[in-house]
């Protein structure tokens, strides 16, 4: 369809649909979803079998570029990324400006948007040449930026990465790196966190992809839209969830592993409290990511010799709501953050880091995204409304008011 079509269009009729829950806001060839049957490809490929053959790194390339890369298109974006992943050592400055018990999600909000004042010319985006030099200058510093608002809560020293390692090892390696340099690196970690970046790579208009594309469509640079993503992953009702899941599950172990009494919880329309991990706006059946995640968790915490007990409880949890007619009437399954978080907790990440981690894997998608609706040329996003406020009133002048 040509877009310069729907301009003409644009007159007359208002629809309200709160939530968008039934409003396409663009066109996209990126990611493929079918909620009713649980099926997600990105450009093409099933999930299933990129989370088990694909690097991340070759992911992203797909998700952006919309192919996946030979050897030599992989080397070189890498070699480019590579050549981007330093930050102005000013930034330290900020990042040291910060509470130690600031959130790391703000935290890497505000880092990132940052990164618009270090590199001005980003902001101007007018040819594809310009949009890649964004791109790679994202994809290498995003994961520093990452790992020192890890380092940072811990007191750490904030250094640079190891150039000789994969996209990903290198994130594991900066993150853990010991204040002496020893590193010892852990193939069960690369191989579990690779897939779990994956799996969160791209989800076509969720709430922080719909804002980085609106936020981008005003032609603010990649950064800025990232940056706003990221606020709107924070929330406990979109990337958030990990956390909250967790911390769910650790109340639960708290309260003698009462399942029945979360689950009556959730199901008391009185209770504001909702079951986390669980439905989606889209998917009325499983989500596939959670099925790759769940049989992660079991790997990755079995090679990895931990016996969690956090885990039975989430396994116990969801075989009740999975019986429960509550659930069931609903449709509502546990999603792709029900178990990430146990893997990251296994991996030794802090729970208020996951959605940090959530947004590292959510990158490539946020960066695909933007491009796709810049190349396409997209109107600034605008929605309407049906005013209900006051109808004309005359002006009081403040002594005169009751
Ligand atoms: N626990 C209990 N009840 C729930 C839950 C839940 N987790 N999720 C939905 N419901 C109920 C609602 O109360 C509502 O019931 P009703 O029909 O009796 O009023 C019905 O199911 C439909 O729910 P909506 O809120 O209308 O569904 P919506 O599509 O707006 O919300 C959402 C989807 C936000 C994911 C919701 O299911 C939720 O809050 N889940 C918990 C948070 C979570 O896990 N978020 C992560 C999502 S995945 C991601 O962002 C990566």
């Amino acid at each position: 369809i040509d877009i310069s079509n729907f301009r003409s269009l644009s007159k007359g009729v208002i629809t309200i649909d709160p939530g968008f829950k039934n409003t396409g806001s663009c066109e996209s060839g990126i990611t493929f979803l079918d909620g009713e049957k649980g099926i997600l490809r990105y450009r093409g490929y099933s999930i299933e079998e990129l989370a088990e053959k694909a690097d991340f790194l070759e992911v992203a390339y797909l998700l952006i570029f919309g192919e996946l890369p030979t050897k030599e298109q992989n080397d070189k974006f890498h070699e480019d990324i590579k050549a981007q992943a330093v930050v102005d050592e000013d930034v330290k400055k900020i990042l040291e400006a910060f509470p130690k018990s600031a959130h790391p999600m703000g935290v890497i909000a505000s880092l990132t948007s940052a990164l618009t004042a270090f590199n001005p010319s980003s902001v101007n985006v007018n040819s594809e040449e310009d949009m890649y030099k964004s791109v790679v200058k994202i994809l290498g510093k995003f994961p520093v930026l990452v790992a020192w608002t890890y380092r940072k809560k811990l007191g750490l020293p904030l250094d640079y990465g190891d150039d000789s390692l994969g996209y990903v090892e290198n994130i594991l390696k900066m993150m853990f790196r010991k204040p002496n340099g020893e590193y010892k690196q852990n193939k069960i970690l690369v191989d579990a966190l690779d897939k779990l970046l994956i799996l969160h790579a791209d989800h076509e208009q969720n709430c922080s992809t719909s804002t980085v594309r609106i936020v981008g469509s005003s032609h603010a640079g990649l950064f800025a839209s990232i940056s706003a993503g990221i606020s709107a992953l924070w929330g406990p009702l979109h990337g958030g969830a990990n956390q909250a899941v967790l911390e769910m599950l650790e109340a639960i172990k708290d309260d003698d592993g009462d399942t029945k009494k979360y689950m009556a919880k959730a199901k008391d329309k009185e209770d504001p409290f909702r079951l986390m991990g669980f439905g989606h706006r889209v998917y009325k059946n499983f989500d596939p990511r959670a099925k790759i995640i769940k049989k992660a968790a079991d790997e990755v915490l079995g090679d990895l010799g931990i016996e969690d007990p956090i885990l039975d409880i989430a396994k116990g949890l969801e075989k009740e709501a999975l019986e429960d007619s509550y659930f069931v009437d609903r449709k509502l399954y546990p999603n792709v953050d029900f178990y990430s978080g146990i893997i990251y907790r296994g991996m030794g990440i802090p729970t208020d880091m996951f959605t940090v981690m959530f947004a590292l894997g959510r990158l490539p998608g946020w960066i695909a995204q933007w491009r796709e609706m810049r190349l396409r040329k997209e109107p600034i996003g605008r929605p309407r409304q049906i005013y209900i406020g006051a109808t004309e009133r005359k002006f009081v002048p403040i002594e005169d008011r009751k």
